[in-house]
């Protein structure tokens, strides 16, 4: 049984120092000190001992026993460490592999000119409202006094989509929704994607950017619009800037201006971005028609207000000295990096 024992024990040995991994060292385990294993049968034999050599022979079997243990604990632990180091180098990052650029993307030149109107008119108070692009004839135009066959359609004529719809060629279609469906006060913009059937040149594109304002309300003067508009302009351009109303005419408003400010380039001496007038043209404005009130259930009695409307791609152009509007629109990146 001695010899048993040892051979048993060698073999373990043996056995041990070579297992390569757990899973090998687990069989092992379970090969000779697990409940049917080579040194359990052992003890199973000791029956057969005499009195005299049974503590003996079980003394040496737990010894071995204890061994074997101890030297797969311990052939467990490195098996362990071993495969965690190479677990490790596998996932090392190769710190000398060039990066993956990353590009992050940029406003577009309109919308950081549109968010700068925007919080303009946000400190005077004005809330932001939005209106549809596919518009009806009747909020397109003839709400805005524009009855049919009224001449001022000429320069406005825009792509139908069916009878009475049209893209809207104005964001002056968002006034009527807005009075529609607010109470006076109101004080609003509405900027957005405008249409109209024109040829595409350096400053001509059928598809360009407005922002509406509207304010209704008791009392409502010219001088509201002036003010308002001439610190606009004061925030946008800086407060040298000059602005001139010049007398003009819309159909949704009475009196009606024109406004021109001094060229941001030139300052008022004449140069390439204002084709050396001076002064460059900005907005349409004026006090909104009593029949466009009246169309939209507000008595013009009681209440009165005044409206503009903002080209944004203008704007921007002079802004950024951008010499055709159609580099705008056509995406290119190499344009576009330079903002
Ligand atoms: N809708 C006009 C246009 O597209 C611009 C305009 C002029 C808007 C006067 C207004 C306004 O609100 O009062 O030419």
């Amino acid at each position: 049984m001695l010899e048993n024992l040892k051979a048993i024990s060698a073999a373990a040995k043996d056995a041990i120092a070579a297992a390569c991994d757990e899973a090998a060292i687990e069989n092992l385990r379970v090969q000779y000190l697990g409940k049917k294993g080579e040194l359990t049968a052992i003890l199973k034999q000791m029956g057969s001992l005499s009195a005299e050599e049974r503590p003996k022979m079980g003394a040496l079997v737990n010894e071995a026993k204890q061994e074997l243990e101890e030297l797969i604990a311990i052939k467990r632990n490195e098996l362990k460490a071993k495969a965690q180091d190479e677990k490790l180098k596998a996932e090392t990052i190769d710190i000398t592999m060039p990066a993956k650029e990353i590009k992050p993307g940029k406003l577009h030149p309109l919308n950081t000119v549109l968010d700068d109107m925007i919080n303009i008119f946000q400190s005077m108070g004005f809330d932001v409202v939005d209106g549809p692009e596919v518009e009806t004839d009747y909020y397109n135009f003839q709400c805005l006094n524009v009855p049919e066959d009224h001449p001022a359609r000429d320069m406005q004529d825009t792509f139908y989509l069916a009878e009475n719809l049209l893209l809207r060629t104005q964001t002056s279609a968002a006034q009527i929704r807005t009075m529609e469906t607010m109470k006076p006060p109101i004080r609003v913009i509405c900027p957005g994607r405008v249409f109209r059937a024109d040829e595409v040149d350096a400053t001509h594109s059928p598809v360009f950017h407005q922002i509406e304002g509207l304010v209704v309300d008791k009392g409502i003067t010219m001088c509201d619009l002036k003010g308002v508009l001439e610190q606009f302009a004061h925030e946008i351009y800086g407060s040298d800037t000059k602005v001139k109303f010049r007398p003009s005419f819309f159909p949704f408003t009475e009196p009606s201006v024109e406004v021109d400010v001094t060229c941001s380039e030139c300052g008022g001496k004449g140069c390439r971005v204002c084709k050396g007038d001076g002064w460059i043209e900005i907005l349409g404005a004026g006090m909104v028609h009593p029949n466009v009130l009246r169309s939209c259930g507000i008595d013009p009695d009681e209440y009165s207000g005044f409206a503009f409307g903002i080209g944004l791609d203008r704007l921007t152009t002079t802004r950024y000295k951008i010499s055709d509007i159609r580099l705008l629109f056509e995406n290119d990146k190499r344009f576009l990096d330079q903002f």
